[in-house]
C-alpha cells in the first residue's frame, strides 16, 4: 500500500488543471484502491515563507535552538517530513508568469531542506530521497513546447532539477498547453492530456 501525496496549485475550483488531476487520480485508485491519496492544496493551508526567523534557527547548532526557534521550524517540518513519508508524489498545477503559482514555489521552499532532502558535499549537493516518483500535471495557455516560447519554460525544468537535487529523479509529466491560444480548442486538448494522464496513472 502506498503512500501519494498529491499537491494541487490552483487557487480556481472548477479549472482545468483540476480536471486532469481528476483523471488521472480516478485512474490510479482504479488500479490501486488500496493506496491512500491525501491532497494537500497550497491555497487552503497556510505555507510559512523562509523568512529571517527561520534562516536564524536553521543556521543555529540543533542545542542551541530555543523553544521559539523549534516552533518557528515545525511549521515548515511539517511540510518537510509530510512529503518524506510519502511513497509518490503528484503535482498539479496551471503555469503564471512562465512559472508556477507563488503558492506551490513557496511550497517547495519548505521541501528543500539542507540536512533532511538534500546535503552539501565536496562533490556537491546530493539528494537524501530515492526511489519516490514524481508527476506533474500541467495545464498551460501557451504552447512551450515547440516554436518560439520554447527557451521560456522556466518551470517544468526548474522543478525537474529541484526533484533531481533532493534524489528524486524519476520526473514524469502531463502537459495541456495552448489553451489560451487556441481556445476553441480547449476543451479538446484537455481531453487528450486526460486520456494521457490516464495511461500514464497505469504504471504509476
Ligand atoms: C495569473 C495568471 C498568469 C498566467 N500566466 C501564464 C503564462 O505565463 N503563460 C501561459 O502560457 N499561460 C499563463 N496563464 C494561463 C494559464 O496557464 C491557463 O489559463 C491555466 O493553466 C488554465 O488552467 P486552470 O483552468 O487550471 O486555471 C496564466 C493565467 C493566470 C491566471
Amino acid at each position: 500500500m502506498s503512500q501519494v501525496l498529491t499537491i494541487v496549485a490552483n487557487p480556481r475550483s472548477n479549472s482545468f488543471t483540476r480536471r486532469l488531476l481528476q483523471s488521472f487520480l480516478s485512474a490510479y485508485s482504479r488500479r490501486n484502491p488500496a493506496d491512500v491519496i491525501t491532497e494537500l492544496d497550497v491555497y487552503q493551508c497556510d505555507i510559512p515563507v523562509i523568512d529571517d526567523a527561520v534562516i536564524k534557527a536553521w543556521d543555529k547548532p540543533l542545542q542551541e535552538r530555543s523553544p521559539a526557534d523549534l516552533a518557528v521550524l515545525s511549521r515548515i517540518d511539517r511540510f518537510t517530513d509530510q512529503f518524506i513519508a510519502a511513497d509518490k508524489i503528484v503535482i498539479a498545477s496551471p503555469m503564471w508568469n512562465l512559472h508556477f503559482p507563488p503558492q506551490l514555489l513557496a511550497y517547495l521552499a519548505t521541501v528543500m531542506v539542507a540536512g533532511k532532502t538534500f546535503v552539501y558535499t565536496e562533490q556537491g549537493c546530493q539528494g537524501l530521497l530515492h526511489d519516490k516518483p514524481v508527476m506533474l500535471l500541467h495545464v498551460r495557455g501557451g504552447v512551450f513546447s515547440e516554436g518560439p516560447l520554447q527557451a521560456m519554460d522556466f518551470a517544468t525544468p526548474h522543478l525537474r532539477s529541484l526533484c533531481g537535487m533532493i534524489g528524486l529523479t524519476d520526473f514524469r509529466s502531463v502537459i495541456c498547453e495552448g489553451i489560451e491560444q487556441a481556445p476553441d480548442q480547449a476543451e479538446k486538448l484537455l481531453q487528450q492530456a486526460m486520456r494521457q494522464a490516464e495511461q500514464m496513472a497505469e504504471t504509476f
